[in-house]
């Protein structure tokens, strides 16, 4: 690893944390084009979110990399990301083994002494609202960082959209769309899963481009009496098929989500939503159920060209703002233009579909259900 720094120039260190979208390699390129060739930045990719911190030769398996124009020149179109990324990597909650037990210990001391021994000058942190709470702590340390926010489930209310979020709802639709074409040749009810956790909006916009008969969202515990209806309807008026899609974080009136895995330093895992339904479904229809979980395709292939426009428009902002010195700011779509907020905003302010979101009322006037009493 070569990480001499030019004579001139800051030194400025680039990580992707969390879970990956389409759109993050478009971010590196667009960072590393504007700092290398416009600001004279050397740049320093670290790989697998903070593990290249926490230990400069952690290799996975290529280790930290100089981000020069040569090393970003194909990857605008690649999903995934060139530096790696983890989501067990907090250094303040790091997962140790004492006495054969895992514990979670703080161990940002580490971090803080590694980025002042790469002598770097700003970390720009490529990441969800928990890539955003941990570089805030770092920012109360004294590591200069400015944040891009990135989710395929456009949960957070700082920015007006998050990149890999379109490339995500494409992904589901295109399922839909084949999904619905088996559910009418074998007349059955086919249930389709889609990502988001706490959030729907892949569920609502796929379900809504996909032509869903039904959609449940996280945000409105659902009874099966109306599915039910709408299943039934369908049936007598010829249509003996229905397609529901179901956002992992759908969860029934009075009941609680459903998570099946919990490891320390990790997020809780949901899974099963769809098939909760067909179990609720099961004893008040005739139809056949089928379940799809489309789960982590959702994440993969190449971003969408809106995708890899925002994607690369926040890389060039981000590495203007390091140019500024304008640190503890993240960037931020808001009616069109980017801005930059307080990296805080991110972390602390979620997203969630709001009753009256005009996308939901435009689902609900098409006659989807979504498994409340206004269905
Ligand atoms: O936050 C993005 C996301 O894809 C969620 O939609 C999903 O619940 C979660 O990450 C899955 O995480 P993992 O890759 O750790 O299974």
């Amino acid at each position: 690893m070569d990480t001499l720094r030019p004579p001139e120039g800051m030194h400025v260190a680039v990580m992707t944390g969390g879970g990956d979208c389409p759109g993050l390699n478009a971010v590196i390129r667009g960072a590393v084009k504007v700092g290398v060739r416009k600001h004279g930045f050397s740049m320093l990719g670290i790989e697998d979110a903070f593990s290249g911190l926490i230990n400069p030769n952690y290799r996975s398996p290529h280790g930290n990399i100089n981000l020069t124009g040569a090393v970003v020149r194909e990857i605008l179109p690649r999903g995934g990301t060139i530096l790696g990324t983890s989501n067990h990597s907090d250094p303040f909650r790091y997962v140790v083994e004492r006495d054969g037990v895992e514990v979670e210990t703080d161990i940002s001391d580490r971090v803080m002494e590694n980025f002042h021994a790469l002598g770097l000058d700003g970390l720009i942190s490529i990441g969800g609202d928990g890539s955003m709470r941990i570089a805030k702590r770092f920012m109360d340390l004294g590591m200069p960082v400015v944040g891009v926010p990135k989710t395929i489930d456009n949960d957070l209310a700082a920015t007006d959209v998050t990149f890999g979020f379109d490339t995500a709802v494409q992904t589901a639709t295109d399922a839909l769309d084949r999904i619905r074409d088996t559910a009418e040749s074998h007349d059955r009810v086919m249930l389709v899963e889609v990502m988001g956790r706490d959030a729907g909006f892949i569920a609502l916009h796929a379900g809504l481009a996909g032509g869903a008969h039904a959609i449940l969202l996280p945000e409105i515990p659902y009874d099966v009496a109306p599915l039910v209806r709408r299943i039934e309807d369908r049936r007598l008026r010829g249509q003996p098929y229905s397609v529901i899609v179901v956002a992992e974080g759908a969860k029934p009136r009075g009941g609680a989500e459903s998570v099946i895995a919990e490891k320390l330093g990790e997020m809780p895992r949901l899974a099963g939503a769809a098939q909760r339904v067909t179990l609720a479904l099961e004893d008040h229809i005739a139809l056949d159920m089928r379940v799809t979980v489309l789960g982590h395709i959702q994440r993969g292939g190449t971003p969408s060209s809106f995708d890899r426009v925002l994607a690369t428009r926040f890389g060039h902002h981000a590495a203007e703002l390091v140019a500024m010195g304008d640190f503890g700011k993240m960037v931020a779509l808001r009616a069109g233009e980017i801005i930059a907020v307080p990296i805080e905003e991110a972390a602390n302010r979620p997203r969630r579909v709001e009753l009256d979101d005009e996308i939901l009322l435009t689902a609900r006037a098409m006659g989807v259900v979504f498994g409340d009493e206004e269905s």
